[in-house]
């Protein structure tokens, strides 16, 4: 192993669910869906990295851009010698911003996709040699124990790029509530996609270029690689409307036809026009999401939003 490697520490797996009984499950019911989490194998995950880059995909450059503006007042609120936790930490490109500007001692990256996090890590810690890494593959839907490092560095959670808008309201109330519970009284960092003109939300979901129906179709592709599912990709549709009603779009791949699949000895029948629901991306008003924070038990502070108000990040404090 590489000698500055050595400070890169790997821990054994935290608990996870499997996405061939999640799948099968999920088919079997009505109507059909899977969890959106499934998305990111390594595969989905540089899916995931390309829709970033899109021209209508306006949230991961607006975020990066407020990063970058409020990286001074950002590092002093999570003070020096801190452990960054971040969660769905992914391609690890926004967090350098915040090591750059804030210094922390530790940065703790989970993620859902191992062999992903082991690539990009390598990277980040050729480039950060002081910084002690500690990359866990977790699902932190999942409850979490994120040991104490010998430190005890205070903690400073980030969880950017509104991947919170993927859980039902509820869902993302007890999820918020458990991160405050595993940061041990440190503040969150946290990135909200904002309501705004259908129009706009409509179009960063369904891309020209089509990345964004690939990224859909993965979830069968996926299925195709791992478990020999025998998803015909050109018989579903991606499908991604704007419920203006509950404030979120809706992911769903439509069968074009009628059609039985089967994996793992069973067969899972769509009618044609049946969908399987797959994501849940839920926008929020600044004071939507910072009454959720507060029932979450956090004492929410600061708020920065670009001009268009497309995109915010708060800063919430535990109480
Ligand atoms: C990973 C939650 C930030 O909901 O916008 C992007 C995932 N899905 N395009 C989002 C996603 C379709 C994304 N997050």
């Amino acid at each position: 192993m590489d000698a500055r490697l050595a400070r890169v520490q790997y821990t054994a797996p935290f608990a996870t669910e499997s996405f061939a009984d999640s799948l099968a499950v999920g088919l079997r019911k009505s109507p059909k869906e899977i969890a959106s989490k499934f998305f990111y194998d390594a595969e989905g995950s540089r899916l995931f990295d390309l829709i970033c880059e899109l021209p209508e995909y306006y949230q991961t450059r607006t975020e990066t851009a407020l990063l970058q503006r409020h990286a001074p007042e950002i590092a002093a609120l999570m003070g020096k010698d801190a452990e960054i936790v971040e969660f769905g930490a992914g391609s690890l490109r926004k967090v350098r911003i915040l090591l750059d500007a804030a210094r922390p001692q530790a940065y703790t990256p989970l993620d859902i996709s191992g062999d992903y996090l082991a690539d990009v890590v390598r990277a980040l810690a050729t480039d950060y040699p002081a910084l002690t890494v500690r990359p866990l593959v977790a699902d932190f839907t999942l409850p979490m124990e994120i040991a104490a490092l010998p430190q005890n560095p205070r903690r400073a959670g980030f969880f950017p790029g509104s991947t919170i808008g993927n859980f039902r309201p509820d869902a993302a109330l007890a999820l918020l509530r458990r991160m405050r519970g595993a940061l041990n009284g440190g503040g969150l960092l946290i990135g909200i996609d904002l309501v705004k003109d259908p129009v706009l939300l409509h179009a960063a979901y369904n891309d020209a270029a089509g990345v964004t129906a690939r990224f859909n179709k993965n979830l069968l592709a996926r299925a195709n690689r791992e478990f020999g599912a025998d998803f015909d990709l050109d018989a579903f549709a991606h499908y991604a409307p704007y419920n203006v009603n509950l404030q979120r779009i809706e992911m769903y791949l439509v069968s074009l036809k009628r059609q039985t699949v089967s994996f793992g000895g069973a067969g899972f029948s769509f009618a044609q026009g049946e969908a399987l629901y797959t994501e849940d991306s839920h926008k929020y008003t600044i004071e939507s999401f910072r009454e959720m924070a507060a029932k979450a038990g956090f004492a929410p502070r600061a708020v920065w939003t670009d001009e268009d108000r497309l995109f915010s990040m708060h800063w919430l404090e535990s109480r």
